[in-house]
């Protein structure tokens, strides 16, 4: 999830490109940098930080130049450093580039560059690679030599390149991630988003997977990976800017929503081998004898990451036969946890910033126990901190309820429990098979729960819940802890005072709160205990709640007996959790649209809570 601009006309560029880095921020910032074409030679530009710190170091020298590159960065692989940041150069600094995405063969790329070809690597990034590659093929033609580079290329990028010898030219290619030629006067642009075309042009061609580009001033060629000419239509963007931000979504929260089905596809990608039926994280850096010796894990976070951590318990006992205990960072510090010899610590934490989940880690550390983070930043304080780090590949998350995180964090439990329960031969190995073929389903089975038709279904119910101030989760099992996400979700962002229940303990108190009309979802997908659910369902029907269930299809029992029903697709009871949450996620998000909130930051609400 970087963001790359690239600029060939006769406007001051390095100026442009700042102006369109700052659009593109949102979508990674934690460094920036530029390559501009100065008199048949590249000058590179680039540092850790915001685009604004990438600015104030830009020499006023530069005013003449009129064509280059920039890039604000996500970190995938690499820390954020000045050498990591982007554009990155071939051996002779006679090419740059930048990138958006993931290179899956850099290793084997850069073992062969770096070996038989004697290039010289600098970065720990996958990026250089490719700036490597392309200057093996290059000859006088970045086109050419682009298309016959990426040949050789597995993964999803777009990548954006010039070269020194050739002025007022820009190259580029894009494979699973989005790219886009702005088309102007006398002038033309590239981005991987429009908000950085749309201050200078609306006119636009789309690139679609595997055609690449060049473009100079007042020429556009685009061809497809044999080198053929393809013809496109320009296509007119009507987008404002903050829609375009938000791409055309009335708010980040929902786009993230509905990013989920790539965000989990990501966050497996190279982490499941379907042939052995296995997943394979041998990067984590923990040895077959420390997870066979491991007699307790303890998961520790905040907020939602501690939710997926509840729901991480009962999917690592199942799959790992390892007791797990799960708390909240901040009482995790201040209650002296019993920390042994052959335990383990998982912290979950989308940010790696929380000051509660990083003290604690460094709790856990002081006291000899090695720690696990689960973590979407690269680079982040946890991720520093931690003996072993488990990327979740969601992409920056902005609105201040996390959804895609959450499903990530979900899928990188599955895949960690699979991955112990297999080395210590806990689990059966049709049940492994089963389960990653399920996991493999999932980005799918998110995109049917994401259709319109399923949303309209949501919508009336969320009416009628807009106008309460008090509703109920309820669920058993693994159905619990997704409630006590969909309260969270529904109390953040709709200011409606939501409680989630083990919907076997509402005869212990909370049935006296139940009166005609009041909301109560229930989620119903665990087969095993379903029966127990629907009696539960029967006791709130009783006394008039307005119950709204989520269940899965072929549970036929449920539609009878509830006000509303959403239906997943089949899925196994195991993995019910990542389908389940999103429908929650739905009922919150359109229940505060309903009452005029303000979405994506809630009052009182941050992103990230970096104090006590
Ligand atoms: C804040 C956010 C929550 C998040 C929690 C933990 O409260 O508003 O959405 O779940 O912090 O954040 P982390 O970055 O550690 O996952």
């Amino acid at each position: 999830m970087c963001g790359i601009v690239g600029y060939t006309g006769s406007r001051t560029a390095p100026a442009l490109l700042i102006a369109g880095l700052k659009k593109l921020e949102y979508r990674g910032y934690d460094s920036a940098g530029l390559a501009l074409q100065r008199e048949g030679t590249l000058v590179v530009a680039k540092k850790a930080g915001s685009v604004a710190d990438l600015e104030a170091t830009l020499n006023r020298d530069l005013e003449q130049v009129t064509v280059g590159i920039g890039h604000t960065r996500w970190a995938t692989h690499g820390r954020p450093t000045d050498i990591n940041a982007h554009p990155h150069c071939s051996c002779g600094d006679e090419i740059a580039l930048v990138h958006n995405g993931i290179i899956e063969n850099h290793q084997e790329l850069k073992d062969w560059l770096a070996g038989e070809k004697g290039h010289h690597f600098i970065s720990e990034t996958d990026t250089e690679v490719l700036a490597h590659l392309i200057e093996e093929f290059y000859e006088g033609d970045l086109l050419v030599a682009m298309r016959q580079a990426m040949n050789k290329v597995v993964g999803s990028y777009t990548v954006l390149a010039l070269s020194a010898r050739e002025p007022g030219r820009l190259v580029c290619t894009r494979q699973s991630s989005p790219l886009i030629i702005g088309l102007g006067e006398g002038e033309n642009l590239i981005a991987s988003d429009i908000t950085a075309l749309l201050e200078h042009t609306r006119k636009t061609k789309i690139l679609e997977d595997g055609e690449f580009a060049a473009i100079t001033a007042d020429s556009v060629e685009i061809v497809n990976a044999d080198g053929a000419a393809i013809e496109t239509d320009i296509f007119e963007i009507t987008w404002d800017l903050e829609a375009a931000e938000k791409g055309g979504f009335d708010h980040f929260m929902l786009k993230e929503i509905m990013e989920q089905p790539d965000a989990v596809r990501e966050t497996m990608r190279q982490r499941i081998d379907r042939e052995k039926g296995k997943v394979k994280i041998d990067d984590l850096g923990l040895s077959i004898d420390e997870i066979t010796a491991l007699d307790k894990l303890y998961i520790i976070a905040c907020g939602t990451a501690y939710h997926a951590g509840l729901v991480g318990k009962i999917i690592i006992e199942s799959l790992t036969g390892i007791p797990v205990e799960v708390d909240v960072a901040s009482e995790f510090r201040y209650r002296a946890p019993l920390l042994k010899q052959n335990q383990m610590v998982i912290v979950i934490s989308q940010s790696g910033e929380t000051a509660d989940t990083l003290a604690a880690l460094r709790l856990a550390r002081q006291k000899g126990l090695k720690v696990l983070a689960i973590t979407n930043v690269v680079g982040s304080s946890v991720a520093r901190e931690a003996d072993h780090v488990f990327y979740t590949w969601a992409g920056p998350e902005i609105a201040v309820a996390s959804t895609k995180a959450y499903l990530t964090q979900l899928v990188a439990l599955y895949l960690l429990g699979l991955y112990f329960g297999e080395i210590r031969s806990y689990i059966d190995q049709s049940v492994a098979k089963e389960l990653l073929e399920g996991l493999i389903a999932l980005p799918g089975q998110i995109r049917e729960v994401l259709s319109e038709a399923s949303i309209d279904r949501l919508r009336a119910y969320c009416r009628h819940l807009a106008g309460w101030e008090s509703a109920f989760f309820v669920g058993r099992n693994l159905d619990f802890p997704v409630a006590m996400e969909g309260a969270l979700k529904l109390k953040e962002i709709s200011y409606i005072h939501a409680e989630a229940y083990a919907a076997g303990e509402l005869k212990h108190g909370p049935l006296a709160l139940i009166v005609e009309g009041i909301p109560v979802i229930a989620l119903a997908t665990q087969k095993a205990v379903l029966d127990k659910t629907l009696s539960n369902i029967q006791e709130v029907n009783a006394r008039g709640g307005a119950v709204f269930a989520i269940t899965q299809k072929g549970f036929n029992d449920v539609a009878g007996q509830v006000d509303g029903v959403f239906y997943l697709p089949p899925v196994n009871d195991l993995l019910a959790p990542v389908l389940s949450a999103v429908p929650t996620q739905l009922i919150a998000y359109y229940a505060a649209v309903e009452r005029g909130h303000s979405i994506d930051k809630p009052r009182n609400l941050a992103k990230s809570v970096t104090v006590e």
